[in-house]
């Protein structure tokens, strides 16, 4: 085996320097063909476990399984095969009827945090817009499935902490809010698409004011509420930009109250796309990083909004995702 000391920062989240990306062992095949090496993780080194394109067999990866070992790591510099990897495997798998729900809602997730890292650190790749609406489309397939579906969905965003995940929760909970709405497939699409790429701005944003550990200065903070804007700029430099998606953005931080940002818009101004992202928002910042019971996450995530928050958000909304989650969430 080969040793590698890791060079970069924490693994298993979106920084640019990390060395290595986690994947879930479960979430690979025996027999199949996997395009980049894996390794497995000792202390701070990482070993080559497998060369691409040498598949496992059946009783290989029940042996590592066996061992207690339950993820790989994958050199990050082949990031783009991964992605690539699980972009084509993700139609198949949701598809595959000897899969469980819940499989599927691991590996849909998954894929999605797989493909969202690397979009994010190349966001002025031609194939973003692209990358994302065929993710949107599966999304929302998924979703409409079925209720079941649905709450391993769900299910999976409420008991996720890792806050690198963060907008595939945000592109969930707008698709099940515009679902609850009754909105059309094809405004979910375009929405959800907005939902994914709603940050998608602070990868333009410099990188000592995105991680500066403290308070912002005035200045700094000028800089950090242009992302929607700046997001939108990125997308329309690669062809048009819908409506919906372009809303679902620019939107994402302004209020109904009119203190939000990057342009202070008030009440109906902020166009219905908006007004769902920025709720999804609010509601998945509020329901990350918080150490006790899923349950009352949920609920006391929604009673933090109804307290502190409602002036800066819609209130039919609002009321609409109170009653989403008291159908769906796992616990509450
Ligand atoms: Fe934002």
């Amino acid at each position: 085996m080969i040793d590698r000391q890791q060079t970069g920062a924490r693994v298993g989240g979106t920084h640019r320097s990390e060395a290595f990306v986690h994947l879930d062992a479960t979430r690979l095949r025996a027999d199949e063909d996997i395009p980049f090496d894996l390794y497995v993780r000792n202390g701070s080194n990482y070993m080559l476990f497998r060369r691409a394109h040498h598949p496992m067999t059946y009783d290989e990866l029940k042996s590592f399984r066996a061992k207690g070992l339950s993820e790989f790591f994958v050199d990050a510099r082949s990031k783009k095969a991964l992605a690539r990897y699980f972009e084509q495997e993700l139609a198949v798998r949701l598809k595959d009827p000897r899969l469980a729900l819940d499989e599927k809602a691991g590996f849909l997730m998954e894929a999605s945090r797989i493909i969202m890292d690397d979009l994010f650190a190349h966001p002025e790749s031609p194939e973003t817009l692209g990358t994302v609406r065929t993710l949107v489309e599966q999304t929302v397939g998924f979703i409409s499935s079925g209720r079941q579906a649905f709450r391993s969905v769900i299910r999976l965003c409420s008991h996720d902490y890792y806050t690198y995940t963060h907008t595939l929760h945000v592109e969930v909970y707008s698709v099940a809010l515009g679902k609850q709405l009754n909105l059309s497939p094809n405004f979910l699409q375009k929405l959800g698409e907005g939902a994914l790429l709603h940050d998608i701005g602070k990868a333009l944003v410099p990188p000592e004011i995105l991680t500066k550990p403290g308070p912002l200065s005035p200045e700094e903070w000028q800089v950090m509420k242009q992302h929607p804007q700046l997001g939108i700029d990125l997308l329309s430099a690669q062809g048009p930009l819908d409506e919906i998606t372009r809303w679902a953005i620019i939107g994402h931080h302004e209020r109904i109250d009119g203190r939000g940002y990057p342009y202070g818009l008030a009440r109906d101004e902020v166009a219905l796309p908006g007004r769902i992202v920025a709720l999804a928002d609010i509601y998945d910042a509020l329901t990350t990083n918080r150490s006790y019971h899923a349950a009352a996450r949920s609920f006391e995530a929604l009673n933090v909004i109804k307290d502190h928050m409602l002036g800066g958000v819609d209130a039919d909304l609002f009321r609409e995702l109170v009653i989403l989650l008291a159908n769906n969430a796992p616990e509450w």
